[in-house]
Order: structure tokens, then C-alpha cells, then sequence
């Protein structure tokens, strides 16, 4: 399987910064221009979006995540920390599936570890034979609408960027993401056993996946901590960047210290 694009940028310990859905790696931007200095930020895009190949057929969670290890390979990265927003955090339990012991911290935001129920694996379903049938631009409104908190869908310079993220990824590579998400497992029996530092950080308005969800998932892993960013919806790390920011750099400066490893 061709591996995914990955978007390399600062030098230091690595990051590795998984995507939401159905955006690509310029979710990160704002994270990228504080961390690179002192971090080696790592950013896939997901298949069929920004930068990487179309999908392969029957694409799952865990061929993203081994695409993702074979990437790490070639550029001779061992450990890292992931830190993974929504689809990007399925993504991280996926990771931590096949390869725990390259994760050495772990920040969880806006997401959960949960399986879909019937009723969102059906809608997930429909939305990628609606994408396939009549294109991206069906689904950008109720996208965006469904990610930001409202304050945020009424502010263009957070909104507008979001709906040209979605515009930007293909009918395949959406299609291929719902299935993805769709057929993925239940990683709750998994926090438990997870022994990396870990913070989870969520959107006090995030309707995906709310608050009360994140401090569970929080309560459930050995030590983290759960952090809201106020006044964000589902895209903490877009709609309050600056809090966001301060969140996760704070965690690394202590969970994945800078000037350490290399
Ligand atoms: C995301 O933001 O990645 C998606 O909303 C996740 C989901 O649909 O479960």
C-alpha cells in the first residue's frame, strides 16, 4: 500500500498531529507555527485528502496507522508523541494497536473510544454513497455546521477555512474515511492499559463528542487528565488555538520535553 503524504516540518522530538475528519494536515497549522521550533511536527494527510494518494479499496483504521509506521521508518523516527483530534484519535487507538511501544506520550482532544452505534455507522454509510453520488460540496455545509460551535460558524475567517479544508479533499477520499470510521473497533477495553502520560482535551461546546464523553475517556486512562478548552466546539485546536496551544505545550514541555530526545 502507498504510504500516506506526510507533512514535516521543525526539528526536536517528534510529534505526530492526526487530522479530524473531513479535513486534512492544515487542521495543524496553528500548532505547527508554535511547536517547530522546538518539535519535530510530523502531520499525515488522510487518504484521498491534501496531499496523499487516493484511498486503497477497503481501506481500515489500522492500514492507515501501518501506512503511518512505514512513513516513520523511512525518515528513521522511532518514538513519538501522537496527538490525535476526532478521526485523528480513532487513528492514535489504532496506532496504539499495532505499535504501543513507539508512543511515548499521548493527547487525545475532541474525540472518543467508543464504537459507532447502528445509527451512525448507517449515517457514515449513507454520507459516503452521497459524496460518491454527488460530490464533495453536498455535505460542506452540514459539515461545518456539525464541527464548529456556532459563534464559530458565524466568525468566516474560522469558518471559511474549514469549508475550503473539506472542498479540497475527494468524493473518494471522504467515502473511504466514513468506511473507515464506520468498521473500526471498540478501543475502550484498551485505556486502561495504556501507561504513556496522556491528556485529553475537548471543546466545552464540541456536540460530536461532548465533555461529560472526554472526562470518562480521561477517568478511564492511568493518570490523565482531562483539560475544556472554552468557547470551542469540536475543532478545539482551530476555533481556540491560542488556548488549545498552551494546553498541549504545556503538556509536552513535561510529557515529551524538548531538548531531550532528538
Ligand atoms: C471528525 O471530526 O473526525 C469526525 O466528526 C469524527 C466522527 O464523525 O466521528
Amino acid at each position: 500500500m502507498t504510504a500516506p503524504h506526510l507533512h514535516d516540518t521543525g526539528s526536536g522530538p517528534a510529534v505526530l498531529l492526526l487530522h479530524a475528519f473531513p479535513l486534512d494536515a492544515s487542521q495543524w497549522d496553528h500548532q505547527v507555527a508554535a511547536l517547530s521550533d522546538r518539535y519535530r511536527c510530523l502531520r499525515p494527510d488522510a487518504y484521498g485528502c491534501g496531499a496523499s494518494p487516493a484511498p486503497p479499496p477497503g481501506l481500515g483504521l489500522d492500514d492507515v496507522a501501518a501506512g503511518i509506521l512505514a512513513e516513520l521508518d523511512r525518515r528513521g523516527i522511532d518514538r513519538f508523541a501522537v496527538v490525535g483530534l476526532s478521526m485523528g484519535g480513532y487513528t492514535a487507538f489504532a496506532l496504539l494497536r499495532r505499535a504501543p511501544e513507539r508512543v511515548g506520550a499521548l493527547v487525545l482532544c475532541d474525540t472518543r473510544a467508543g464504537a459507532d452505534g447502528e445509527q451512525a455507522r448507517a449515517d457514515r454509510l449513507a454520507m459516503a454513497e452521497t459524496v460518491r453520488s454527488r460530490g464533495v460540496e453536498a455535505i460542506v455545509e452540514t459539515m461545518a455546521a456539525r464541527l464548529l460551535a456556532p459563534h464559530s460558524l458565524a466568525e468566516f475567517h474560522v469558518s471559511d477555512p474549514v469549508r475550503g479544508r473539506i472542498r479540497r479533499c475527494t468524493a473518494e477520499g471522504v467515502a473511504a474515511c466514513q468506511e473507515a470510521m464506520a468498521a473500526r473497533p471498540d478501543a475502550t477495553a484498551m485505556l486502561a492499559g495504556i501507561d504513556v502520560p496522556t491528556l485529553v482535551l475537548v471543546g466545552s461546546e464540541d456536540a460530536v463528542t461532548p465533555p461529560a464523553e472526554a472526562e470518562r475517556m480521561a477517568a478511564a486512562i492511568p493518570g490523565a487528565r482531562c483539560q475544556v478548552i472554552e468557547g470551542a466546539g469540536h475543532l478545539s485546536n482551530l476555533e481556540r488555538w491560542d488556548a488549545f496551544n498552551q494546553a498541549l505545550g504545556d503538556f509536552l514541555a513535561t510529557a515529551w520535553p524538548a531538548g531531550v530526545r532528538v
